[in-house]
């Protein structure tokens, strides 16, 4: 995201406009939590992972009380354009402050699900997936060692594109999303033919929507009688030197969000199209859902056989 945040303030100054800083978020707008930001302020930070403006849940935005403590910070500043740079959470929350103020938004898409509607990819998703992609590796070479069948629990509460594109990337022999229901039986079968083929140890990512990595890991021992250990990758997923992909897409994201601000009064998205940036209505985001690429599934488990 800072890459973004940089991208915002630099062109916005280029533009001659002046910008403010939200901190925490929308808690952070509610309660006047706003800073001036100039062309020094974002020095040094497109390859530090996390915001610097620091971000937080809040649940006072759901509220209509929340939105007009927000709209009223805004206009009471003047401030004449928002850029929003988060997930659904932040989209909405956006799209609410543009219906109480008719201030102009401008959405960036950010998370390391990548599950926003409207782009095919999100800031932050490519660089989750290679520091997943370095801890699996890891844990394949005590795999192999020990003979065993590891599970690997990602981050991906509802969604499964962080798990299926680690998967890939990892050539694990398994992945287990919540778009794609599994049968328990099945793995276990499939665990037992590899390992009449030769194949003595195996890789099964699971995201974390998935189910319980820990009970499936019990199931497929008792079944198999392989020795089965779970790892839960856990927060390390959300930090770390961003990737030149998530840099470079969150100045391109941050660049145009702040060109359409001096273009437009509407509540739009950016993305992501064709490798192309696009913009669409900030809505679409949730009217939307964004596919699970179920080829992509099937061909993962083609190549591990
Ligand atoms: O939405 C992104 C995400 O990282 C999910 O993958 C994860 O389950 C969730 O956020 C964790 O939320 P929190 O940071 O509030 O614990």
């Amino acid at each position: 995201m800072n890459a973004a945040i940089r991208a915002v303030v630099r062109t916005a100054v280029y533009n001659n406009l002046k910008v403010l800083g939200i901190e925490e978020g929308y808690a952070g707008l509610i309660k006047g939590k706003i800073k001036r930001l100039d062309l020094r302020s974002v020095s040094g930070i497109i390859n530090r992972g996390g915001t610097i403006l620091k971000t937080r849940r809040c649940a006072e935005i759901k509220t209509k009380q929340g939105i007009e403590k927000a709209a009223c910070q805004l206009k009471k500043r003047r401030i004449e354009g928002l850029v929003v740079i988060g997930g659904d959470g932040s989209f909405r929350g956006g799209w609410e402050i543009y219906k109480a103020s008719k201030i102009p938004v401008a959405a960036i898409p950010a998370s390391i699900d990548n599950d926003i509607a409207g782009t095919e990819e999100t800031i932050g998703f490519d660089t989750a997936i290679n520091t997943a992609l370095t801890a699996i590796d890891r844990i394949r070479d005590t795999a192999s060692s020990h003979e065993r069948v590891f599970i690997v629990e990602v981050m991906g509460r509802k969604r499964g594109f962080l798990a299926l594109s680690v998967g890939m990337a990892a050539g694990a022999e398994i992945i287990l999303i919540p778009e794609i229901k599994y049968d328990l039986n099945k793995i276990c079968e499939k665990l037992v033919a590899g390992y009449k083929r030769g194949k003595t140890s195996n890789i099964i990512i699971m995201a974390e929507g998935a189910g319980s990595s820990y009970a499936i890991a019990h199931q497929i021992k008792d079944v198999t009688g392989f020795e089965v250990r779970t790892t839960v990758l856990g927060y390390i997923q959300r930090g770390g030197a961003p990737t030149a992909d998530s840099r470079i897409l969150g100045g391109v994201l941050g660049y145009e969000a702040v060109r359409h601000l001096t273009r437009t009064k509407k509540a739009i998205m950016l993305g992501i199209d064709g490798g192309k940036v696009i913009t669409r209505p900030l809505s679409y985001a949730w009217k939307h859902t964004k596919p699970v690429d179920r080829q992509l599934h099937k061909l993962i488990e083609t190549l591990a056989i």
